[in-house]
């Protein structure tokens, strides 16, 4: 390191003792295990405002903290720590564990990961776990936006900052099940989705014309191929202008979203950062009298070329710019559009300096945020970007969940919005590193993603499309994609056998609804992550700290790829779980349920909006004490759950003498049960008359 002043924080003793017993007094729960610890010399009211922390709460740092060296590009922060395992960083390429890695935050348009041999990605997060060997967990979290490197050695993380000084948040847990609910705390969970967005999702770049779009949605519906959402990339755009439709191949929206209405879909459609500088365009008209832009060092606004040629980029960190991009989706969403899907948010910009802007361009920031240089808001443009674009549209529709989709991101971006790991491609090697992608994702505070799944660049063969959707089902973002200039990727494309495993896979997933959206519930509750490795099976088990081929949905069900060589599995009775026909079948995932749990399920269904619980089964794996098992259930939009309108259930089976009882033992909510029937299967068969049901508790 090249430092100049290394020293750690040391308040004097009277006033530490004050400090730490008011603290104790005025912090929430999950804080009392959180420790902040400001850079020396510093007064923490010089630090710019967090964008990643909603709460940024934590007892005040004595001893044992990070050391902080000033550096002459800024500042680094080393933290030591006894731990076997570290974890996370967010979005990247390589091992779930992330011992001996370095990686760059500092978000990049990166195809197929190969600019900086894939270690710089779409998103910033300034976060690691360490995984002790007794299975207790520590966090550490670099509270700063600013360009940085983040290494992981054996016992020590550092991040090596251009920020002039950030604090540093420290949270430990007895396991890092605690630990990531307790990131999810500080830096916020997701807001809960509206349960269509849990279906499969088609996308292409591009389905257009609208009677593409019309053809994919029936050619789905024809074949009994599950699916909930057609997607519209750049292509339907009026010349790539942003919030316009291209009047030849799209000359009524919302007559393709009424269709696609119509036919049990939703639609959602792209919108970039850049406007096309084009006098007469209403956007770029309307962002001129604002004057919205980023600007230069020398005051002008800053022009890079996208998709439409010369753009000019809104300033999102100024409050009133986002007011104004959240108020451009009320015409748009007029026409029927259902989620938004923001990309190249980098920003990306062709021949642009790194592909982005340069980094002393200027942004205005307000409220909170104090003006500063791109070098310092770069990494929270496409956080702040879908941030406005979530407001907009709850503005344009207040009582509708809305569901965005964003390729940048930054620790804490899940508050906004889903997102998906960026243009990977259709190789083996892709299909296996979307699960540690994922589950690093999922361990940096950011449960709802997923890869193009098929892969996005490349042809994908039948095999690879078809082993892709067999365990691509289980992953919480659940979208197929592919690149202009590729074969077609959808299900039917391959031929009979892999369209026949889509159909499979796809209606396990359906069949899994009641169990993903009571998971996806509970992690906008308490922050835990949706897919999750191996290792949160038994925290102690140092043999499950590498696995990454299997992993987990919730807690109580694993999957292991029928590509999976030799999946080091966790102890103990895992009963296999069926769900449809021919789902032993060649290219599906194996499924495993908990002993000791009961997993709702539903019917299979072709899209969300259909009656799921007809009816709603219980699958009971008992272990010695019985089983247990929670299911949430409300209106699948809006808001109404906030005024109580849901039912959590928590079901429990015991056995009586020769028989099982299954009871719903307990509820929250004041929602009647959806369910009109319900039927129970215990270690994977149907119950015959060795165990009851008992309605209500
Ligand atoms: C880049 C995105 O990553 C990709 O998913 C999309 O299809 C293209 N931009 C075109 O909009």
């Amino acid at each position: 390191m090249t430092g100049q002043a290394s020293s750690r924080l040391e308040p004097p003793p009277a006033m530490r003792t004050l400090v730490a017993a008011l603290s104790l007094f005025t912090l929430p729960a999950f804080a009392q295990e959180v420790t902040r610890y400001n850079p020396p010399g510093v007064d923490p009211k010089d630090l710019p405002a967090s964008l990643a922390l909603i709460q940024p709460a934590g007892r005040p740092g004595e001893i044992g903290g990070p050391t902080f060296t000033r550096t002459n590009k800024g500042m680094t922060v080393r933290f030591d720590m006894d731990v076997n395992d570290l974890y996370g960083g967010g979005e990247v390429t390589g091992p779930l564990r992330r011992n001996g890695t370095r990686i760059e935050l500092w978000n990049h348009d990166n195809w197929r990961y190969l600019d900086h041999g894939g270690k710089r990605l779409y998103q910033s997060h300034p976060w690691a776990l360490g995984v002790e060997k007794d299975g207790s967990a520590t966090g550490v979290l670099f509270d700063t936006t600013y360009r940085s490197f983040l290494s992981m050695q054996n016992n020590s993380v550092t991040l090596e900052s251009t920020a002039p000084a950030l604090p540093v948040y420290v949270i430990r847990g007895k396991n890092p099940q605690e630990v990531v609910a307790r990131l999810g705390q500080m830096t916020g969970t997701i807001a809960l989705p509206p349960r269509w967005a849990l279906g499969y999702h088609q996308c292409r770049y591009s389905y257009a014309p609208e009677r593409e779009v019309e053809e994919v949605a029936s050619e789905f519906r024809k074949r009994h191929i599950p699916c909930d959402v057609i997607w519209m990339d750049i292509d339907y755009m009026d010349g790539y202008r942003i919030f316009t439709f291209d009047p030849q191949g799209f000359p009524d929206p919302a007559h393709t979203n009424n269709f696609l209405h119509q036919h049990g879909f939703k639609s959602i459609w792209m919108i970039d950062p850049g406007v096309k500088k084009d006098p007469g365009y209403s956007v770029y008209d309307s962002g001129n009298q604002q004057d919205v832009w980023v600007k230069t060092a020398s005051g002008q606004p800053f022009v890079g070329k996208v998709w439409p040629g010369e753009c000019q980029f809104p300033d999102f960190t100024r409050p009133d710019v986002r007011k104004w991009w959240a108020g451009l989706y009320k015409p748009f969403a007029a026409v029927g559009v259902d989620g938004v899907w923001n990309d190249m948010n980098e920003p990306a910009v062709f021949e642009g300096t790194d592909k982005s802007m340069p980094v002393d361009n200027r942004h205005e920031g307000g409220g909170e945020l104090a003006p500063g240089p791109h070098l310092q808001y770069h990494n929270v443009y496409g956080m702040l970007m879908a941030r406005a674009t979530r407001e907009g549209l709850l503005a344009a529709r207040p009582e509708k969940r809305p569901f965005v989709l964003t390729r940048a991101n930054y620790l804490g971006g899940q508050r906004y919005a889903a997102t998906w790991t960026g243009d990977n491609a259709s190789t083996w090697e892709d299909l296996k590193m979307s699960v540690p992608m994922s589950l690093t994702l999922s361990l940096s505070g950011q449960p709802f993603n997923g890869p193009d799944l098929g892969g996005f660049a490349l042809n994908a063969s039948p095999n690879l499309w078809a082993n892709w959707v067999g365990s691509g089902a289980f992953f919480p973002f659940c979208r197929a994609h592919g690149s202009k200039g590729t074969d077609r990727k959808e299900p039917w494309m391959f031929g009979q056998e892999t369209e026949t495993a889509a159909r499979i896979a796809l209606s396990r997933r359906y069949r899994l609804l009641p169990y993903l959206y009571t998971l996806f519930e509970r992690s906008s509750r308490t922050g835990e992550p949706i897919m999750q490795p191996v290792f949160f099976a038994d925290p102690k088990d140092a043999s499950l700290r590498q696995e990454q081929q299997a992993f987990m949905l919730g807690p109580d069900l694993l999957v292991v790829p029928a590509w999976a060589q030799h999946p080091r599995l966790p102890k103990g009775n895992w009963k296999e779980l069926r769900l449809v026909p021919g789902d032993d079948g060649p290219f599906q995932a194996r499924l495993l349920q908990r002993a000791g749990s009961i997993i709702p399920l539903g019917r299979v269904v072709e899209n969300t909006e259909q009656e799921s619980l007809l009816p709603l089964t219980l699958s009971v794996v008992p272990d010695a004490s019985g089983a247990t098992g929670e299911f949430y259930w409300d209106a699948g939009d809006g808001f109404g759950y906030r005024q109580g309108d849901y039912r959590r259930s928590t079901f429990r089976a015991r056995r009586q003498g020769e028989r099982w009882v299954v009871t719903e033992s307990a509820h929250e909510g004041n929602r009647a049960p959806d369910w009109k029937r319900q039927e129970v299967i215990l270690n994977g068969r149907p119950l015959g008359r060795q165990a009851t049901y008992t309605p209500g508790a």
